[in-house]
């Protein structure tokens, strides 16, 4: 099959899952259209057409995808459309959220060419998977993608197209509990230079007065105001948040997971 067109969609607020779909697509040589849904759910997306492609991917939240962007994958339109559904994860697990990405996109009519989950530094902090995506998993990304071009090149139609055995269960895995409101304050040494509110998937940094955080209970807890703070001064201080990252460090911080890849 010959692609007319290669676009790709993903949330990323702290980079990883941009850096792996970004380097997936760069081994296709078409023109891509870039949908990144950060910052902003909201933004047209077009329909996709027969030998079209989308690379989407998604941070591992709770594992499932992150429930903000569940209706932005549900209501995408395609028809006979190629995908390659990725997820990228902290070195826990990623449990269901790549079968249950996988499982929206085909209803919604896209035929999946590959998918894969890789692993990203954790947003809780660089001691759990600290600076991946490394090298090693960019190779990775890159072979997967040349792998899923050539898949594509030599199927002759759609229909040819077998099922993968995605990983994961039915029922997915229960959303966590969203009832304990938590999230970032800021420090005496913030200097007002206003980063954090440009990173906030949720606009929840006051605009006027970037120490203020204007509304707890929507925070994703996704750590971009933390990570992009060149002062240090967003910190999360709070009970759950210490209890989940000890147990992160305790129990995924030492061996260091691989992508596992469907194709
Ligand atoms: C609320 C929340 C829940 C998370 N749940 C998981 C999880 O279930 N398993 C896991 O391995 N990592 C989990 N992570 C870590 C992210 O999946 C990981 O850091 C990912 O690389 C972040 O992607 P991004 O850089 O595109 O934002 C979670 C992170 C957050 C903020």
């Amino acid at each position: 099959m010959k692609l007319n067109k290669i676009s790709t969609l993903y949330f990323s607020p702290t980079n990883t899952t941009k850096t792996i779909v970004n380097t997936i697509a760069s081994v296709f040589t078409n023109e891509i259209t870039n949908y990144d849904i950060t910052l902003d759910r909201s933004i047209k997306i077009d329909k996709f057409k027969e030998n079209e492609l989308l690379i989407v991917g998604f941070p591992v939240y709770g594992g499932r995808i992150p429930s903000l962007v569940v209706d932005v994958v549900k209501n995408l339109k395609a028809n006979n459309s190629l995908c390659i559904p990725i997820v990228v994860y902290g070195n826990r697990d990623y449990e269901d959220s790549l079968l249950e990405l996988s499982d929206y996109l085909q209803e919604c009519g896209f035929k999946i060419v590959s998918a894969g989950a890789f692993i990203g530094e954790h947003s809780f902090g660089s001691e759990i998977a600290g600076g991946r995506p490394n090298s090693h998993d960019l190779d990775i990304a890159k072979n997967f993608g040349v792998k899923s071009m050539d898949k594509i090149s030599n199927t002759n139609s759609i229909d040819e197209l077998k099922n993968l055995n995605i990983s994961g269960n039915y029922p997915y895995k229960e959303a966590t509990p969203s009832n304990i409101y938590w999230g970032p304050e800021t420090l005496d040494s913030c200097n007002d230079c206003g980063q954090c509110k440009d990173v906030c998937p949720v606009g929840i940094i006051d605009k006027e007065n970037p120490k203020l955080i204007t509304d707890i209970k929507k925070c994703l807890h996704c750590c971009a105001c933390v990570k992009s703070c060149p002062q240090n001064a967003k910190v999360m201080t709070s009970e759950m948040y210490k209890k989940f990252k000890g147990f992160l460090i305790s129990t995924c911080s030492q061996v260091q997971k691989q992508p596992e890849l469907f194709i």
